[in-house]
């Protein structure tokens, strides 16, 4: 988010991936990964939460998340990315990769925001974070996504909080405005969705520097 610090440090490109759960966000990643490599692209994937300390911690809060408070749950995703940052996502943008990225501080706008934290403190507490080069957000009705979900997995997920939260995060992802978004009608066969996805990344890296 801090425009000086980008353009003086960055050559790779950042692309984000973002949306609520079971919008396919995930399965694009890997195709647009094999596509950009067979490409040429020397090309990074990558997830928040990691696989780190931090990320570790959040994963064991997904059974119980009152275990912590919203304050506490948002100083972990946030430490969690500074680790991110740190150690994979500045490298690599400084070795001209292209990044790819399960996830990134919209998602905590959004999350978080659904839980009630202010979202412009979120993002001012995200200013340590490079801004993408562009934020894929998938778009999908919650309750598709939660059939999706249930029907991969073979659970039931019959809280109906659930979708109610999922509805409140939708709602933040669709009111961001950055130019760097591009939202991505997820409720089409995975390759039209794809195809949406290579056109929206071809058109920010054929931009000219
Ligand atoms: P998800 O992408 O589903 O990861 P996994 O495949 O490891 O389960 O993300 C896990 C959850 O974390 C998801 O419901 C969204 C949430 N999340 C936040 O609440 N805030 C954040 O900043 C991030 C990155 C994720």
């Amino acid at each position: 988010m801090d425009q000086n610090e980008n353009s003086e440090m960055k050559r790779g490109s950042l692309i984000v991936f973002e949306g609520i759960d079971g919008t396919g966000k995930s399965t694009q990643l890997e195709l647009l990964a094999v596509h950009l490599r067979a490409s040429g692209y020397d090309v990074v994937t990558t997830k928040e939460p990691t696989e780190g300390e931090f990320g570790q911690r959040i994963r064991k809060l997904y059974l119980n998340r009152d275990e912590v408070t919203r304050e506490e749950e948002l100083d972990l995703f946030l430490c969690d990315r500074r680790d991110h940052v740190e150690h994979l996502i500045r490298p690599s943008l400084a070795e001209g990769k292209i990044i790819l990225c399960d996830r990134y501080y919209l998602s905590t706008m959004a999350y978080q925001g659904a839980a009630g934290m202010n979202i412009d403190e979120i993002a001012r507490k995200n200013n340590f974070a490079p801004e993408p080069d562009l934020a894929l957000i998938f778009q999908l009705n919650p309750r598709q996504s939660i059939e999706r979900i249930t029907s991969n997995r073979g659970d039931r997920l019959n809280d109906f909080e659930q979708e109610d939260s999922l509805k409140k995060v939708e709602r933040i992802f669709n009111s961001l405005s950055y130019p760097y978004i591009c939202y991505i009608d997820a409720d089409q066969t995975i390759e039209d969705v794809h195809h949406a996805v290579t056109a929206a990344v071809y058109t920010i890296l054929n931009r000219p520097e």
